[in-house]
C-alpha cells in the first residue's frame, strides 16, 4: 500500500497544508425544534404559519433535519467523511427569544454542547451569527429597517463572543447579507416580502453597519481569533465587449457584489453605487460617525459563496420612468445560450467563475485571506439514484465539486490566498420556501424514515480528497 506521501506525489491537484475541508449549514435549515426549549419565533416560523402554501409541499421550518437532537451523530458523520471544519449558524431567536433582553439558558447549553462536540472531534467550528433568521420580535419593529435592531444584533453578537469565543476562533457576522435585501424588499422571496427599494437600501446599509459594529466589539475583546463575513459573489460577465454591455456589467457588479464586498474589505462603498443612489434619491440614512466605524472595522477573513455567474447586457428597452425604481433599470440579465445549467435550480454552472472571483479578490482586495464558504448543487428526486446497498450515487456532485476545485487550485497556484473549501451542505436540509425540494448534502436525510442519515457517494469521495489533501 502507498504511503500518504506517495499518494500525494501522484495527485494532480494538491492543496496547501492545513486546507480547510468541510461544509456549511444554518440553524433554521437544520436544527428543527423551532418552538422548543424557549426558542422565540423568527420570520420563517411566522411566515409559514401565515402562508404555508408558499413552501414546497407545505413543509415548514419546524421539521428540518433534527440537528438539535442528533448533532452528536451528525458530528461523528462529519468526521467520518473527512471534515476538519464545519460552519454552523447560531439562531438569534433561540438565544434571545425576544431578540434582546434575557438570554435563553437552554440555547446556551445547546450551542455549548455542539461546539464542545466539534472541538472534541477535531472539527473546527466556524460560527456565523446571522443567516436570514430575524427574530419575529425584531421584525415587528421593522427588522433591519430600524436602527434599534442594529444595536440588538450587536448585543447578541457580544454575548455569543463572550460565551463561545474561548473555543470558536472563526466568526462571521452575516451570511449573504444581500439576500434578505433582495428577498425581503425587492423580489418577494423572504418575509416581509415587500417591494420597496428605499427600505431595501436601508436594510442593506444597516446590515453592513451591524457587521462593522460587531467586528469592532470582537476586536476589543481580544479573543485571538478571526472575524469575517460571508458574501455570495456572482461574477458579472457582459454579453459583448460593446461599451454599453461592459458598463451594464460593471454596474451590476457594483450593485450586487461590491455593495458589500468593498465596505467589508476596504471600508468604503463603490463610487458608482453611491452616485446612482444619489441620482435616484435613494441614499440611506447614515448617522455621523458611521462611516468611521465602517472604515475602521473591516474583516480579517472573507467567505465566498459561489453558485452561479451573472450574464449581463445593456438595457434594450428604456425603462418606464413611472415604474418604481429597481436596479435592473440599468441592465438586463440574460441566459447565455448553450451554457451548462442545473435544471433543478435553473442556475448556470460555470466553474471558472470561482477562479475569476478569487483572482479578483487577490488583485483588487489586498489578497485578503478567504475560502470557499459555499458551493453546491441542489438536485430534485435524488432517491432515484439510491443503489441496492442504500447509497445515493451522486456522481454529478462529485464532478461538480471536482471541477470547481480545479479552478480553486489554479487560483492558489497563481497566488490567491485561499484557505479552504466548504460544500453547501453537510446533510440535506430545509431551504427557504423550497423546503426539501432540492437536496444538496454529502449525507442524505430520509424524511420518510424519521430523518435517517446515510452517506452519499460524494461523502465517501470527499473523505479521500480531505485525507489526501487533494485529488
Ligand atoms: C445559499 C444560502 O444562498 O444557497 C443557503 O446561504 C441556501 O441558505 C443555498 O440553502 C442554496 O439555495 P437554495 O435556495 O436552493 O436552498
Amino acid at each position: 500500500m502507498k504511503t500518504l506521501d506517495e499518494v500525494q506525489k501522484d495527485l494532480h491537484y494538491r492543496f496547501p497544508e492545513g486546507f480547510w475541508w468541510g461544509s456549511s449549514a444554518s440553524a433554521t435549515q437544520t436544527e428543527g425544534a423551532a418552538n422548543l426549549d424557549g426558542k422565540g419565533q423568527n420570520i420563517w416560523d411566522y411566515w409559514y404559519e401565515q402562508e404555508p402554501n408558499r413552501f414546497f409541499n407545505k413543509v415548514g421550518p419546524v421539521v428540518t433535519s433534527q440537528f438539535y437532537y442528533r448533532y452528536k451523530e451528525d458530528i461523528a458523520l462529519m468526521k467520518e467523511i473527512g471534515h476538519n471544519s464545519f460552519r454552523l449558524s447560531i439562531s438569534w431567536s433561540r438565544m434571545f427569544p425576544n431578540g434582546k433582553g434575557e438570554v435563553n439558558d437552554k440555547a446556551v447549553d445547546f450551542y455549548n454542547s455542539v461546539i464542545d462536540e466539534l472541538v472534541a472531534t477535531d472539527v473546527e467550528p466556524f460560527v456565523n451569527l446571522y443567516h436570514f433568521d430575524m427574530p419575529m420580535a425584531m421584525q415587528e419593529i421593522g427588522g433591519w429597517t430600524n436602527r434599534v435592531v442594529v444595536d440588538a444584533f450587536v448585543d447578541y453578537a457580544t454575548v455569543c463572543f463572550r460565551l463561545f469565543g474561548d473555543r470558536v476562533k472563526k466568526w462571521f457576522t452575516h451570511n449573504e447579507p444581500i439576500v434578505p435585501v433582495e428577498g425581503g424588499y425587492m423580489y418577494d422571496f423572504h418575509y416581509p416580502n415587500e417591494v420597496d427599494f428605499g427600505k431595501a437600501i436601508q436594510v442593506g446599509y444597516h446590515t453592513l453597519l451591524s457587521s462593522a459594529k460587531a467586528i469592532k466589539v470582537y476586536k476589543e475583546l481580544e479573543q485571538d481569533g478571526k472575524i469575517g463575513i460571508i458574501l455570495n459573489l456572482t461574477p458579472s460577465y457582459p454579453r459583448s465587449q460593446h461599451p454599453a454591455d461592459v458598463k451594464a456589467s460593471q454596474l451590476a457588479d457594483a450593485i450586487f457584489n461590491r455593495s458589500f464586498l468593498d465596505p467589508s474589505v476596504k471600508g468604503g462603498f463603490p463610487a458608482e453605487l453611491v452616485s446612482i443612489l444619489k441620482e435616484e434619491g435613494y441614499m440611506p440614512m447614515i448617522e455621523e460617525g458611521d462611516m468611521d466605524i465602517i472604515k475602521a472595522n473591516t474583516v480579517d477573513l472573507l467567505g465566498v459563496n459561489y453558485y452561479q455567474p451573472r450574464r449581463v447586457k445593456a438595457k434594450e428597452n428604456l425603462p418606464n420612468p413611472e415604474a418604481p425604481f429597481m436596479p435592473d433599470r440599468y441592465f438586463d440579465n440574460y441566459v447565455m445560450p448553450g451554457r451548462k445549467m442545473n435544471p433543478h435550480r435553473g442556475w448556470e454552472i460555470y466553474e471558472k467563475g470561482v477562479y475569476d472571483i478569487l483572482m479578483n479578490v487577490k488583485e483588487n482586495y489586498g489578497n485578503i485571506e478567504c475560502f470557499i464558504s459555499e458551493n453546491g448543487m441542489g438536485v430534485e428526486g435524488e432517491e432515484r439514484f439510491r443503489d441496492e446497498n442504500g447509497m445515493i450515487q451522486d456522481d454529478y456532485r462529485i464532478e461538480f465539486i471536482g471541477e470547481h476545485l480545479k479552478w480553486v487550485h489554479k487560483a492558489i497556484q497563481e497566488g490567491a490566498n485561499v484557505k479552504g473549501y466548504h460544500l453547501w451542505t453537510f446533510m440535506d436540509n430545509w431551504s427557504w420556501t423550497n423546503a426539501y425540494k432540492n437536496r444538496y448534502g454529502f449525507v442524505s436525510v430520509d424524511l420518510e424514515k424519521d430523518s435517517e442519515r446515510s452517506i452519499k457517494k460524494s461523502g465517501h469521495w470527499f473523505k479521500k480528497v480531505s485525507e489526501n489533501n487533494g485529488f
